[in-house]
C-alpha cells in the first residue's frame, strides 16, 4: 500500500522501470549508458545556451552572487552549468553518463570556460564540497530512493536548493499510440510536478513556486526518419516491418513544414522551478 507522498513516488517510478526493464529485455537488455547514443541529440535540442537558456536560469542565476558556487546534480550536457559558471566562481557537476559528460565537457571548451568540476558519479553517491547552491533540473523523475537523493542534496547546499521539474509527456501522442501498438498497455508516466510537491512537503521542504510551460516539438527529414525516432522512444525493435507499422500509425500525427520536413506536434507541458533557503543559511 501506498500511503505517503515517497511511496506513491516511489510506486511510480517501480512501475515504470519494471515496465521498461521488461520492454528493453526484447531489444537485449538495458544499455549500459542510457544516454548513449541519445546525448548529441539532447545536446542539439537544448540549441544555443546564450540564446535559448533552460526553464528558470534567470531566477537562479537572480539568487547568486559571482564568488558563489554551484552544485549540479544531474548536470546532462551541461545546460545550466555552463551559464551558472559565466556567472559564478564555479560549478561543479555530478553526471553519471559518460555520454552526457562529454558533451558537457565539449560546451564548456566551447564557452571558453574552465571553472568547473565534473564528477563522473551517481548521485547520492560521492562525497562533494558544500555549494552555495544546489541544482537538479530535469532529474528527479527516474530516482527510486527520492528521499535519499533529496536529503543528501540539500545537505550539500550552505544557501540555496533549487529544483526543475516537469510533468514529462515521453514525446505525446504519437509515442503513445506506438507504445499501445505494440506493448498493449500504456506506459506508466513519470512523476511531475503534482507528485513532487506532496514529497517536498512530507520531507519539511517548503519551496516557492514559479511555474512555466515547456514546449517539446521535433522535426524530421521525412516519415521514416520520424518513425526511426517514435520506435526508439517506444522501445520497439526497428525491423524493417514494424518501422512500416510504425510510420502507418503515426502517418495522422505528422504535420508537413513548409521547408519539406515533417513534424510531430508540439507538446506543452507544464514546468516549476522550486526554490527554498536551507535552514540557518542567510
Ligand atoms: C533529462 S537530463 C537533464 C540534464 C540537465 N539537468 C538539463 O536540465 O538539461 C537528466 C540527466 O540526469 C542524469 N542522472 C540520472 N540519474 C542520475 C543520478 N542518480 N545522479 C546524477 N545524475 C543522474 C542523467 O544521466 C541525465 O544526464
Amino acid at each position: 500500500m501506498a500511503d505517503t507522498a515517497v511511496d506513491r513516488w516511489r510506486a511510480l517510478v517501480l512501475a515504470r522501470r519494471e515496465q521498461m526493464d521488461a520492454q528493453l529485455a526484447q531489444l537485449g537488455g538495458p544499455p549500459d549508458d542510457w544516454w548513449a547514443g541519445r546525448a548529441p541529440s539532447f545536446s542539439r535540442s537544448i540549441g544555443d545556451l546564450r540564446q535559448a537558456p533552460g526553464w528558470g536560469l534567470p531566477q537562479v542565476v537572480d539568487r547568486l552572487e559571482r564568488t558563489d558556487t554551484v552544485l549540479d546534480i544531474g548536470a546532462g550536457a551541461g545546460r545550466y552549468a555552463v551559464p551558472l559558471a559565466r556567472v559564478t566562481g564555479h560549478v561543479t557537476l555530478v553526471e553519471p553518463s559518460a555520454a552526457m559528460a562529454g558533451e558537457a565537457r565539449a560546451a564548456f571548451a566551447r564557452a571558453g570556460l574552465a571553472n568547473y568540476t565534473l564528477v563522473e558519479r551517481t548521485w547520492p553517491g560521492p562525497r562533494v564540497t558544500p555549494a552555495t547552491a544546489v541544482l537538479m533540473a530535469n532529474v528527479l523523475g527516474p530516482v527510486l530512493e527520492i528521499e535519499q537523493f533529496l536529503g543528501r542534496a540539500v545537505a550539500a547546499a550552505e544557501r540555496w536548493v533549487c529544483i526543475v521539474h516537469g510533468s514529462a509527456l515521453d514525446m505525446g501522442r504519437a509515442v503513445e499510440r506506438v507504445v499501445l501498438a505494440f506493448h498493449g498497455a500504456a506506459r506508466v508516466r513519470q512523476p511531475g510536478l503534482a507528485d513532487l510537491i506532496p514529497v517536498l512537503h512530507e520531507l519539511g521542504m517548503q519551496p516557492e513556486l514559479a511555474m512555466g510551460e515547456r514546449r517539446f516539438g521535433r522535426v524530421y527529414a521525412d516519415a521514416r526518419e520520424a518513425a526511426r525516432d517514435v520506435a526508439a522512444t517506444a522501445l520497439v525493435e526497428q525491423t524493417p516491418a514494424a518501422l512500416r507499422r510504425v510510420q502507418r500509425i503515426i502517418a495522422g500525427e505528422l504535420e508537413a513544414q513548409p521547408d519539406g520536413r515533417v513534424a510531430l506536434a508540439a507538446q506543452r507541458v507544464p514546468v516549476g522551478l522550486l526554490t527554498w533557503r536551507v535552514r540557518g543559511a542567510r
